[in-house]
């Protein structure tokens, strides 16, 4: 074994382990996935030619387990309890009182942490790497779910600083995020198996199936928030834990904060209690923990929770309602979509009135009927959603799937092993509409201004016939129609010009192949590099492609197959919109390491084009000013950019200046210096 394959394959661990955690953990990436898919691929390659250059830790080793039996029973160094609830301000105030007398008149700090809507897992480690992973259990025996634990890529199998020479033992919450969660339900619902009821009950699936290939496929998360010697704090105050673990390389949630009182954990409640629904995963709750070890320690516990802690409980945001009939919309891919109405209701000081069924199956397995009580529910989703019946209706009506289309009067098939029943129409109307509003959209083509109002019209007026039709659309079109100014028009006929330069896995989501959604897209995108070589490639070399399963891979080829499909692509080609992913950008540059912002108007270059050199050059591009940002780029009419950039002591430059650098190393290095 060569010493240069050794080091070779210690450096890409490095590397990835230092990717996953800026992804995983920061999540803020630095390199493109195929830059990281790439690193990933070498190191995979010289560990197959090489085995014994593989170790246990290396990141190829993530889903390195066989599926097993059951789960070996492990007792934990200390109980794993769980907390006493308040579920109002005045439950929290005895509480607090409680505290206050057990601690005489002595000066205590709580920490609010987020509740996290999860389940516990304690993790292990010795000499910096993981040695194992146990749920919760019963709380004093947990279950030995290692190998799956591996799986979580925000947890570390390797730390970059480790808080203790010896052993140490981490407690956290494993949750799954709820986009991962939507896009679960989504492909077991289109798999014909029943949803989730909650990302809680998917991580919990998750964490204790017994194929670690599931669990790595669920994308489950981990933060941690004790930090254990032996069963006990290894440090004084909680506070500082969490700091450790953080220098240690764990994620530990960002919104926690240190109050000095009552009402600044009150403050912290109710800052949280709108904002929950902005979080990407679900939280129920804020929970505060005595800071002081020593203060904890002579608070104690009962038999069940600690007294040095408790759960603030938010109100469950679910009330009783009337169904009162329920529509059929019609999806992009003619799937038809049973929707609630509902007798208006106002749910944590939301209007709610309607609620998704998803589809046939749902609406039985719920037993629900058109004029019973139900309970709805909003958690995390946008859409809420039916609990439960809470009392039948006198008059109830039962509901069923149409057998001709509600919107074009095409067939409906429910094809075998499917929940959803489709319009087999492609040219369905309806099913226009909503491929339109799905191209146009934000995490799409991104085209502003193209929504409801717009595609309702160019459709009536036969304007448009598909998307390619959007590309050939002028001012004078728009203008023709109502409540569209000349200024809105021209702007709108910017935006869909701005989209031809979209990126080709945006373009490819937004063809609206069945299956394909932005995930899959990056993924195939990044594969391919080319729109062609994906139209032309086999089901085999399709589901090379991770996370291409034969079913996905099917559609695409079903997709490419049809001449509609070829001749709408050919359009989409003529107008312009990029076919090919750009060449992979260097990861290394005169600028590597260099974070830039861009502001007002420079006197050559146009800000993209600056960014692209930047960009080329190994530096970032960021939208705002900070105080990690190495450069301001400023032109003529910089504003508020450039006063927060001298606030700051960022150096600022002009084009001339960023010329320069892109010149050579040394300019860097005497701009650096003198700045
Ligand atoms: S501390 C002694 N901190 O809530 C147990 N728990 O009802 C102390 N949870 O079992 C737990 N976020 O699964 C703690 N920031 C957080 C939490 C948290 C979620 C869960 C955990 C625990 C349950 C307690």
């Amino acid at each position: 074994m060569s010493e240069s394959l050794i080091k070779r394959a210690e450096e890409l661990r490095r590397q990835l382990e230092h990717h996953e955690y800026l992804y995983y953990v920061l999540d803020q990436p630095e390199i493109s996935d195929a830059a990281f898919d790439a690193l990933m691929r070498e190191l995979r390659e010289l560990e197959e030619a090489h085995p014994e250059l593989r170790t246990p830790d290396s990141p190829t080793q993530r889903v390195g387990g066989q599926p097993r039996e059951g789960f070996l029973k492990v007792p934990h160094s200390s109980p794993m309890l769980s907390l006493d609830n308040a579920l109002n301000e005045e439950e929290l105030r005895d509480f607090d009182a409680r505290v206050r007398g057990l601690l005489k008149s002595e000066e205590y700090q709580y920490i609010a942490e987020l509740k996290l809507d999860g389940l516990s897992m304690a993790a292990y480690y010795n000499a910096g790497r993981l040695q194992q992973a146990l749920t919760r259990g019963d709380g004093r025996v947990g279950e030995d779910v290692t190998e799956n634990s591996r799986t979580i890529r925000s947890l570390p199998l390797r730390l970059r600083q480790s808080p203790e020479s010896g052993g140490f033992e981490v407690r956290g919450e494993v949750v799954m995020q709820r986009r991962s969660f939507e896009r679960l339900n989504e492909e077991r619902a289109n798999a014909g198996l029943s949803r989730f009821a909650n990302p809680r009950n998917a991580a919990a699936g998750a964490l204790r199936a017994l194929d670690p290939t599931i669990t790595a496929a669920r994308q489950l998360d981990y933060f941690a928030y004790f930090l254990l010697k032996d069963g006990r704090p290894l440090l004084e105050s909680h506070w500082d834990s969490l700091e450790a673990l953080v220098e240690a390389g764990f994620k530990v949630n960002p919104h926690r904060r240190r109050c000095a009182n009552l009402d600044e954990l009150l403050e912290f409640i109710r800052e949280w209690e709108p904002k929950r629904d902005d979080l990407p995963y679900e939280i129920d709750g804020v929970v505060a923990k005595i800071d002081s070890i020593a203060q904890q320690e002579a608070l104690g516990w009962t038999a069940k929770a600690p007294r040095w802690a408790i759960a603030f409980k938010y109100p469950a945001r679910q009330a009783t309602t009337v169904l009162e009939s329920i529509e059929v919309q019609v999806g992009r891919t003619g799937t038809l979509t049973p929707v609630a109405h509902l007798k208006a209701v106002t749910l944590s000081g939301v209007t709610v009135s309607r609620a998704t069924l998803h589809n046939e199956d749902e609406i039985a397995r719920l037993g629900v009927e058109i004029g019973d009580t139900v309970l709805v529910e909003r958690s995390g989703d946008v859409i809420p959603k039916i609990v439960r019946v809470v009392e039948q209706g006198l008059h109830r009506r039962p509901f069923r799937i149409p057998r001709a289309c509600p919107v074009c009067g095409g067939h409906i098939v429910r094809e075998e092993g499917e929940a959803a029943s489709r319009c087999v129409n492609t040219n369905c109307p309806a099913r226009l509409r909503e491929s339109l509003l799905h191209f146009a959209s934000r995490g799409v083509m991104d085209i502003d201004g193209m929504g409801e109002a717009l595609v309702d019209q160019l459709l009536n007026r036969g304007l448009v016939r598909n998307i390619a039709d959007l590309y050939s659309l002028t001012a004078d079109h728009l203008t023709a129609l109502d409540r569209m100014g000349a200024k809105s028009a021209s702007k709108v006929i910017h935006n869909i010009d701005a989209s031809r330069a979209q990126p080709l896995w945006r373009v490819l989501n937004g063809l609206g192949i069945p299956f394909v959604g932005e995930r899959t897209a990056q993924l195939l995108a990044n594969h391919f590099g080319e729109l062609d070589a994906i139209a032309a490639a086999s089901n085999e070399s399709l589901q090379e492609v991770n996370e291409v399963g034969p079913k996905v891979a099917q559609s695409i080829n079903q997709f490419f197959a049809e001449q509609r499909n070829r001749e709408l692509l050919e359009r989409l080609r003529e107008a312009g919109l990029r076919f090919a992913a750009p060449k992979q950008k260097p990861t290394r540059g005169p600028l590597s390491g260099l974070t830039f912002v861009i502001t007002g108007t420079l006197p050559r270059l146009t800000r993209e084009q600056a960014k692209e050199k930047i960009e080329a050059a190994g530096g970032k591009v960021s939208g705002s000013v900070s105080a990690k940002t190495s450069y301001l780029l400023a032109g003529d009419e910089a504003g508020s950019k450039l006063d927060k950039a001298r606030v700051l002591n960022v150096p600022v430059l002009n084009e001339e200046g960023l010329i320069a650098m892109l010149g050579s190393q040394d300019e860097i290095g005497r701009q650096r210096s003198s700045s």
